[in-house]
């Protein structure tokens, strides 16, 4: 149900003209400079041309929900660092723990109470962990979990389903980006598209592919391949394919099929963890993962991923000659653990209040955006809830999968309104396989802003 303000909003009169963003010339200067130095003058490719045009704009500083460019042009920002920053940027609690910790040395890589301490308090919040180990990212932490289900197991093999996104590791990088409707091949029977040169054609010998959203053909597959399987790995809401909800008692039933074939459940909540409830999507839809990885909104802006789970699973990383190997330098990271402990006491104080306004903002925004494609008559859906969601331009009226989103997500379309966004405040990827996160430092007042920079936008487009 929406309230009275949220009804303010939806129906909001779009008379208000946006500040224009669109003078970027010391943007393009910095970006021509960097790329003399960096591969396309970023640090990864999603940061660079090949998404913005003609050049990224180059941030210089953030505060709350939002960011400055180099131009010195403010904008409300929805991408949140990948969703990294659940926090919204320099929150004062956060800015105090890392000046303060910091003082006394960034990091020992040795036994630290910080570590003990963000430890105890993600134990609290995330139900099934009965331990958890600290990676530095969201990929250390799902190629960490593959590594203990197959020792648990004794199995190589895995399933992972079209369009899901687990980090840059050699095995799952297949089908992580979209390909031509017709070149997709059959649901039972994926056709097979590495997404990086460079991984030798056997490592994917070793990767059951599925589509998702379709128990029936998962079924099948598992006939298949099911008692070969160490793990299956999925995302709770698929979000490499902008954001994408599972069908009802879909998650459940891929775990209890996976566990019918002695396959392990690996829930990948890199991006969905801390966000969707104080414990992720497995408190949100009742799941009991063997092992879930987490990443992004745990570090409020700090590098860090997890793997948490049974003793019975983790302690296989006890030192001995038969455990499971998982070394790094900065492996609970003093700085990222006081920062961690910092953001989870945040997120979970008055019994997690802070969801609250998440969700209301979130679900502002979305209801927002659906009145304004309503009203402009665009062919648009706002697919998503509360602290995450994503348009897609299309007639449809779901995309419920990788083949419904490469078939039929119009994402030129949806990059030209993003750009037409950046240039009236709002900051978002216009890349669509992403998705727009609210923060707790987003209130009413950066939707309302929204809302007339989309109305101003579509009014264009249309
Ligand atoms: C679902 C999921 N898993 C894993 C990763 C990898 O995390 P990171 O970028 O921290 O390595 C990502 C990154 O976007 C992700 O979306």
């Amino acid at each position: 149900m929406i309230d009275g303000e949220l009804q303010r909003l939806a129906i909001l009169k779009t008379t208000k003209m946006t500040t224009k963003t669109n003078q970027r010339q010391r943007s393009r200067e910095w970006y021509q400079r960097a790329q003399e130095s960096l591969i396309e003058g970023v640090n990864s490719p999603s940061r660079g041309a090949a998404v913005y045009s003609p050049g990224p704009v180059v941030l210089e500083r953030g505060r709350g929900s939002r960011v400055w460019d180099l131009d010195g042009n403010e904008y409300i920002d929805f991408m949140m660092s990948f969703g990294a920053l659940i926090q919204g940027h320099a929150h004062p609690k956060i800015v105090e723990v890392v000046s303060q910790t910091m003082a006394g040395g960034s990091h020992f890589a040795a036994a630290t109470p910080a570590e003990s301490e963000a430890a105890e308090r993600f134990l609290r919040m995330v139900p099934s962990a009965e331990a958890v180990r600290f990676t530095n990212s969201g990929s250390e932490a799902t190629m960490l979990a593959l590594r203990l289900a197959r020792a648990h197991t004794g199995r190589t093999k895995f399933l992972k389903f079209e369009g899901h996104y687990h980090g840059w590791y050699d095995p799952y990088c297949l089908n992580g980006n979209s390909h031509p409707a017709e070149q997709l091949g059959t649901r039972e029977n994926p056709a097979r598209f590495p997404d990086s040169e460079g991984i030798p054609a056997s490592v994917f010998d070793d990767v059951v592919l599925a589509p998702w959203n379709d128990l029936e053909v998962f079924e099948s597959i598992l006939r298949r391949h099911g008692r070969e399987l160490a793990a299956v790995i999925t995302e709770p809401i698929m979000a490499n394919m902008g954001c994408i909800l599972p069908r009802d008692g879909y998650l459940q039933k891929v775990c209890d099929l996976a566990h019918e074939f002695g396959a392990l459940f690996i829930l990948d909540e890199v991006v969905t963890g801390f966000r969707y409830a104080p414990g992720g999507c497995q408190q949100h839809y009742g799941l009991k993962p063997d092992l879930s990885t987490f990443g992004k909104a745990l570090g409020a802006g700090f590098s860090v991923g997890a793997v948490a789970g049974p003793r019975a699973i983790l302690d296989r990383m006890r030192w001995g000659s038969s455990m499971v190997l998982h070394y790094g330098t900065f492996n609970g990271h003093r700085l990222t653990m006081s920062v961690i402990a910092a953001n989870l006491d945040l997120l979970s104080a008055s019994g997690g209040a802070v969801y609250k306004q998440i969700y209301k903002v979130g679900d502002a925004a979305i209801a927002g955006l659906r009145d304004v494609f309503h009203r402009r008559k665009i062919a648009a859906i706002v697919q998503g809830f509360g602290p995450m969601f994503q348009i897609y331009f299309t007639g449809r009226d779901a995309i419920h999968d990788y083949r419904d989103y490469c078939q039929y997500a119009d994402t030129a379309k949806y990059s030209r309104f993003i750009h037409g966004l950046l240039d009236c405040g709002i900051y978002m990827t216009p890349s669509n396989g992403l998705h727009w996160i609210i923060s707790t430092a987003h209130a009413m007042q950066d939707v309302e802003t929204l809302l007339a920079a989309a109305d101003e936008v579509c009014a264009e487009m249309a």
